[in-house]
């Protein structure tokens, strides 16, 4: 942690909280997207890159995460048994959405859940805590480009 650093970004109230928050949701979705990848029927194999692609990039997004956390001098929710709930998503259960389209489907809710949560951490840190700031806008485009990955594959589905 850096004394000065949380100095200046201590004034954001609840930063913490949702930072805590974000990794759980980070951390939850990461084990969706693997799971699904291992799993995924029919169709779905043909999108397998695309499924483990987006478990690193969500596990990348909570490496960034924890990283900040630490340089606030906070720890994320070391239990997994806990994720669930601190994310705010429940368990996905992706075991129930292997077929293509039930499972991009399924990801599209938390995507969408994941940028309102960001833009709600840029909108709390905006002005007073840049870096987190800065982290939250870089996470809030990741995840919009992953929305609209996920609209696109599923737009290619329908067959006129
Ligand atoms: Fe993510």
């Amino acid at each position: 942690m850096g004394k000065k650093n949380i100095e200046i970004a201590g004034a954001s109230d609840g930063t913490i909280e949702m930072l805590k928050k974000a990794y759980s949701l980070e951390m939850t979705a990461f084990h969706y997207w693997h799971y699904i990848d291992q799993y995924v029927e029919g169709l779905g194999m043909l999108h397998s890159d695309f499924f483990s692609e987006s478990a690193n990039d969500e596990l990348g997004h909570a490496k960034k995460v924890a990283f900040r956390l630490d340089q606030l001098g906070a720890k994320a929710t070391d239990n997994p048994q806990n994720w669930a709930a601190e994310s705010g998503l429940g368990n996905l259960e992706p075991g129930k959405y292997l077929t293509l389209r039930s499972a991009l489907e399924h990801a599209l809710d938390f995507e969408r859940y994941a940028i309102a949560h960001y833009n709600e951490l840029a909108g709390n840190t905006q002005g007073k805590d840049h870096v987190t700031y800065h982290l939250a806008l870089d996470l809030l485009s990741d995840e919009a480009k992953d929305e609209q990955d996920i609209e696109d594959i599923l737009n290619r589905l329908e067959i006129s």
